[in-house]
């Protein structure tokens, strides 16, 4: 994608993201408070006079200073791994908020779950219901628990962040969730806290969201009629956020959740990109400029292991360079030049842009991909022995930071030998 005058670049002036870079040093996540606490309000708005509690996916970003203002917010968490539940809980999420989903759980996060007194655990399969019940009676509790509906619905989104079509690894099949909760209801250890789904990520239209509420209502009405009537309705997250622009809003998911509403149902949504992605930009440095047949690259301290997405994805974020780039202005100037960006890592996949129209850069200049508060920092690597990013937030218009850069020695403190 070509940069272009987007409507997030409001929120990071450019004197501020060179104040982070020059402050915290590059490569650099700078979010904005502002912002984040924007996308948050649009959910609240969209769904108010229901009763919904909206549970941060913690993976699109799980840093403690970011995660903290969402809690303020009133919301819950949505997490998948045992680290997860934890930084959820240290970050000021109640327990009573938490969700804990995903198709791998180890008995120890089961445990830990159950030993936190979290909202519910939600199963992602017939043997880990089994495992469950088992922990529970163990620990002779009771477990709140919901299974996760595979509804057979086309996201239309990237393969990779697909989940709601049969064949996907996630959920499990309308009969068999039907024979679970049958299995559960008499084995006496469980409790029916909710009914789940989640069809996949970066979805931009209502109408997927749609044909699956519609189908796992019908299966509510079916469990029902067992007399079984899990209290929360959970229509997982996915709400896109367009690569560039602030999340729209959310309204059309509030009418994707009639169904439920009509029933008299409590909701869940489990936002995490649409919620962080628009408030964090990444900022790199320009290290060299070189070209190499007829593309022209532009080679920055940031790399892929900080930010994997368009590697992985294909993803397009726009590129800014401040002071430069001001949109509309520069596109199709004589003296722009069809760029890639590609960081230091030694692998032809290393690159945060490619064929984007650029204004000349000069060595030393800075280089922003914007939407990158989500799925960043929490994918980064260690790759290249290459410390993680700092983390930084504007608030009130000052630079806080949340995280400081790692070092090497942070890389090597596990290594025992
Ligand atoms: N709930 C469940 C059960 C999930 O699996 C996910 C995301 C979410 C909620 C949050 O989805 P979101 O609102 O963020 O779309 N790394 C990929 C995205 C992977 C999403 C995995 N599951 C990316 O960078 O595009």
């Amino acid at each position: 994608m070509s940069y272009q005058k987007s409507s997030l670049l409001r929120f990071f002036p450019d004197g501020i993201i060179k104040q982070a870079a020059e402050r915290f040093g590059t490569p650099l996540f700078l979010y904005s408070r502002e912002l984040l606490e924007k996308q948050a309000d649009s959910y609240i708005k969209a769904f108010a006079g229901t009763d919904t509690l909206f549970c941060y996916a913690m993976k699109a970003n799980s840093t403690r200073g970011l995660c903290a203002v969402i809690a303020a917010k009133g919301f819950g968490a949505d997490v998948v791994s045992g680290g997860e539940l934890f930084r959820a809980l240290r970050a000021g999420f109640p327990a009573e908020k938490i969700i804990f989903s995903g198709v791998g759980k180890t008995e120890d996060e089961i445990r830990y779950a159950l030993r936190e007194n979290i909202l519910f655990i939600n199963a992602e399969s017939f043997e880990e219901l089994r495992l469950i019940e088992n922990v529970a009676r163990s620990m002779g509790k009771k477990v709140r628990f919901s299974i996760r509906l595979n509804p057979d619905v086309d996201p239309h989104t990237h393969a990779y962040i697909s989940t709601g079509k049969s064949g996907s690894k996630f959920g499990v099949s309308f009969d068999e969730a039907f024979e679970m909760y049958r299995y559960a209801a008499a084995s006496g250890n469980f409790v029916p806290a909710g009914v789940h789904s989640h069809i996949g990520s970066q979805i931009s239209s209502g109408g997927p969201y749609k044909t699956a509420e519609i189908r796992v209502a019908e299966f509510i009405d079916r469990l029902s009629s067992l007399g079984i009537n899990p209290e929360y309705t959970d229509m997982g997250g996915g709400w896109g956020a367009a690569e560039g622009f602030e999340m729209k809003s959310p309204s059309e998911l509030r009418e994707a959740a009639e169904p439920f509403l009509r029933r008299g149902k409590k909701l869940i949504l489990e936002p995490g990109r649409s919620i962080a992605a628009p408030c964090g930009i990444l900022i790199s440095r320009v290290l060299y400029r070189k070209r190499s047949g007829s593309r022209n690259y532009i080679i920055t301290d940031g790399g892929m292991n900080d930010f994997l997405r368009p590697s992985l994805y294909g993803a397009e974020h726009p590129v800014y360079i401040p002071g430069k780039a001001t949109g509309e202005n520069y596109v199709g100037k004589t003296e722009n030049m069809l760029c890639d960006i590609a960081g230091p890592v030694c692998e032809s996949a290393d690159f945060l842009a490619r064929n984007v129209m650029l204004p000349p850069v000069e060595q030393g200049e800075l280089a922003v991909l914007l939407s990158a508060g989500a799925y960043g920092i929490s994918m980064s690597s260690n790759y290249n022995s290459r410390p993680r990013a700092a983390e930084v937030m504007i608030e009130n218009g000052e630079l806080k930071l949340l995280r400081r850069r790692e070092t090497v020695q942070d890389i090597i403190s596990a290594e025992v030998c």
